[in-house]
């Protein structure tokens, strides 16, 4: 520990070049500057970077071997390396053996896979698919689907422009919403002290909300805290739904993620369109299928009939249209690949799992190298939060102190991703979080 401690600060003190530079008046063209004072760009101010993606950049730039970065949601396999899963090299394969086109895809996307994307969400049997009651439009993954539901019910829905969203609640949805031109309210989510759901809290604010508000639900893996309704929790909280007329927003980033089964990630959707709900949904395929920079999600809605369907899909192409005419083709052909073949859809599943499963053991190691350390805090919200990532409960100052002196990255909330951790750097990691807690 010591010693990785002093190569820590050996690497910080980087020696910072002196550079001489010369004095722009000297080179600059007289004409020009007696034209133009200042710059069209002098008022912009400096931005903050990303609560997320900053994190990752400052990351990059840290020197120390034994950095870890556990900000941003992305998997990593157990040697710290991205993750091309097997299925997804077996479809990209057989798709570029068919050499196809790259013409423009309709507004909505691949209709392949738009059709095997509800289809995984509601489930092939579900009645508001064979009754041709459900919009869906191809998305630049969960954020572009979140953005287009977003404008789309700022522009359409007749009963209010404010959606409620759970304290605390993934660092994007504020300001997705915002630039949608919605108004964003929050309503209980997390119980610091008992870390679990607050749902009395919850099931209050939902109640008192007024009438047919919109309300934005993780559907699992709950981003960043790791805690989700149970089914019987669910069914209150769809009662109080139903009860004050709400419109469900339901985000699903984490399909399989949360318990390594996609159908049992799916209950809390698939219950709420068995209830009759209104409600849409915003999916994305970035972590389950690892297709991140390949931007794949949907954007869809449950609506009351296929009169209905043909009115609400004709403004959600409007919404779009606009904002990036359509979506690329090929990573929304690898899902579809993946998920029309059921060998290959098998297959996906096993590995979904196995993703899973390798997050799972992670939070038993973390936990169980704490204890042996010797910290005497309650680590059990470790293990019992569930997805890809574990809310710490460490406090702003120690999430600072372990970026400084310790090279070891979260987000500011004390949000880790689990999938971060590997066998080989665990051990430090508890020794850095046991060194800023004890
Ligand atoms: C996250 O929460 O880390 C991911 O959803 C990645 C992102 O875009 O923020």
């Amino acid at each position: 520990m010591a010693s990785l401690l002093l190569r820590r600060s050996a690497a910080l003190s980087r020696p910072v070049a002196a550079r001489a530079l010369a004095p722009r008046w000297r080179t600059a063209p007289i004409a020009c500057t007696a034209l133009r004072a200042s710059s069209v760009w002098a008022k912009v101010p400096q931005g903050p970077p990303d609560a997320i993606l900053g994190i990752t950049e400052a990351y990059k730039a840290d020197k120390f071997t034994e950095k870890i970065n556990l900000g941003v949601g992305a998997y990593r396999d157990d040697a710290g390396k991205p993750y091309v899963l097997p299925s997804v090299k077996e479809a990209e394969l057989r798709l570029v053996q068919q050499f196809l086109d790259k013409e423009y895809a309709g507004i909505t996307g691949v209709p392949a896979f738009t059709k095997l994307a509800a289809e995984l969400a509601y489930s092939p049997g579900s009645a508001a698919l064979k009754e041709d009651r459900v919009v869906i439009t191809q998305s630049i993954s969960g954020t572009g689907a979140l953005r287009i539901g977003g404008e789309f019910l700022a522009k359409w829905y007749p009963y209010a422009k404010t959606i409620y969203i759970p304290t605390p609640s993934w660092a994007n949805h504020t300001a997705v919403f915002k630039d949608s031109g919605l108004e964003v309210k929050p309503y209980r989510y997390y119980d610091k002290t008992n870390i679990s759901l607050d749902l009395a809290g919850l099931l209050e604010d939902l109640s008192l909300a007024p009438e047919n508000s919109i309300i934005l639900l993780h559907a699992c893996a709950h981003n960043p805290t790791g805690v989700d309704p149970t089914p019987e929790q669910w069914q209150q909280i769809s009662e109080v739904i139903k009860k004050k007329n709400h419109f469900s927003f339901f985000d699903m980033a984490y399909q399989g993620f949360a318990s390594g089964n996609a159908d049992k990630d799916a209950y809390a959707l698939r219950y709420f369109v068995e209830q009759g709900h209104q409600l849409c949904l915003a999916q994305s395929f970035a972590k389950n299928m690892g297709l991140y920079g390949e931007r794949v999600g949907a954007y869809s809605l449950v609506v009351d009939s296929p009169e209905e369907k043909k009115r609400v899909e004709s403004q959600v192409k409007i919404v779009v249209r606009p904002m990036y005419s359509n979506p690329p083709v090929h990573g929304a052909r690898i899902a579809a690949e993946i998920l029309g073949d059921e060998k290959l859809h098998a297959q996906w599943l096993a590995e979904v799992k196995g993703m899973a499963e390798r997050i799972i053991s992670m939070r038993s190691l973390l936990k169980e190298k704490l204890e042996a350390l010797g910290s005497t805090r309650d680590w059990s919200h470790i293990t019992s939060q569930i997805g890809m990532f574990c809310y710490t409960g460490l406090t702003p100052e120690q999430v600072k102190t372990l970026r400084e002196q310790y090279s070891v990255y979260m987000t500011g909330d004390g949000r880790i991703s689990v999938a971060g951790i590997t066998s080989k750097n665990v051990s430090y990691l508890a020794e850095s979080i046991y060194a800023v807690t004890k």
